[in-house]
């Protein structure tokens, strides 16, 4: 049984205003992928292609109009199946976003670990010390604030914060994007790393190939909703050249300085 199953997810976004006549927009559409545990899977697309949608919906936060989303063989919708919850985590582009700035690392880690495992205080201490080794940070770490902290540093805080409940699946959903070449490279390293120790899968969400090249066992590109590619490999995306991986490819290169145009 694959630890992940989608089975022609479709999604729409009504038009929220009173007596609105505009069509709904599709989303997603009849979309299905299944993912083995411990692999990566890339998924890879332009803006607006629907992808941190689909993130969204493989976390239990947004039901899909269409399609089931089965997690260990158990559609996550039913209103019977909520052990999901500890199983999938996910971190975010933005961690400045994504925690809270009133509370210390310590705190802001130790929130699924009360939630979902309900450690004794001595038992908690000793897990949030061995989940800031485990992330390349210091104990004493823990009691700093998130201004305390760079970038990349408060990046592995969310991925402490995502690792705490030894979850099945992270979903990446552009969690390389913001940072610099060095952290990225870095954060790349310590999320190969954490996936071979723990044995996680993730949904790598990202537009950067370099980066999806990096972590990802298996690439899908999403174009409108649509899955319009699925390479297996490493090898068969890398020397894929059919008009997506193109389009795909294209967009990131353009970012070179050397290929900007300037607008006036
Ligand atoms: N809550 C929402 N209500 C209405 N429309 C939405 C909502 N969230 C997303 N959309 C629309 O759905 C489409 C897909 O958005 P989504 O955020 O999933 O794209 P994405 O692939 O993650 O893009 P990006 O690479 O820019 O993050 C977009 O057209 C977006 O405007
Ligand atoms: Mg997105």
């Amino acid at each position: 049984m694959s630890l992940l199953q989608l089975e022609h997810v479709s999604h729409r976004y009504g038009n929220q205003r009173f007596l609105a006549r505009q069509a709904e927009q599709t989303v997603l559409q009849d979309v299905s992928l299944t993912l083995e545990a411990g692999t990566c899977l890339g998924l890879l697309g332009r803006s607006g292609a629907g992808k941190s949608t689909l993130g969204r919906i493989l976390l239990g936060l947004e039901r899909p109009k269409a399609g089931r989303v089965l997690f260990n063989g158990q559609d996550i919708y039913d209103a019977a199946s909520k052990d999901f919850r500890k199983d999938i985590q996910v971190v975010f582009q933005d961690s400045f976003a994504a925690v809270n700035p009133k509370l210390t690392a310590g705190q802001i880690i130790a929130e699924p670990l009360t939630n979902f495992l309900g450690l004794s205080p001595d038992a908690l201490d000793e897990r949030l010390g061995g989940l800031m080794t485990q992330v390349g940070l210091s104990k004493t770490d823990l009691t700093k604030y998130p201004n305390q902290f760079s970038g990349g540093q408060l990046q592995r805080i969310c991925i402490a914060r995502a690792i705490a409940t030894n979850p099945k699946l992270i979903i990446l959903d552009e969690a390389v994007s913001s940072l610099d070449m060095v952290n990225k490279a870095l954060i790349l390293d310590l999320l190969r790393n954490l996936k071979e120790t723990l044995g996680l899968a993730y949904v790598f969400i990202t537009h950067d190939v370099q980066a999806a090249q990096a972590l990802s066992d298996r690439f899908m590109i999403l174009d409108q909703g649509q899955l319009v590619g699925d390479y297996p490999t490493l090898r068969s995306f890398s020397e894929a050249t059919d008009e997506h991986v193109q389009a795909i490819r294209q967009a990131v290169l353009a970012i070179h300085p050397r290929d900007r145009t300037i607008r006036k």
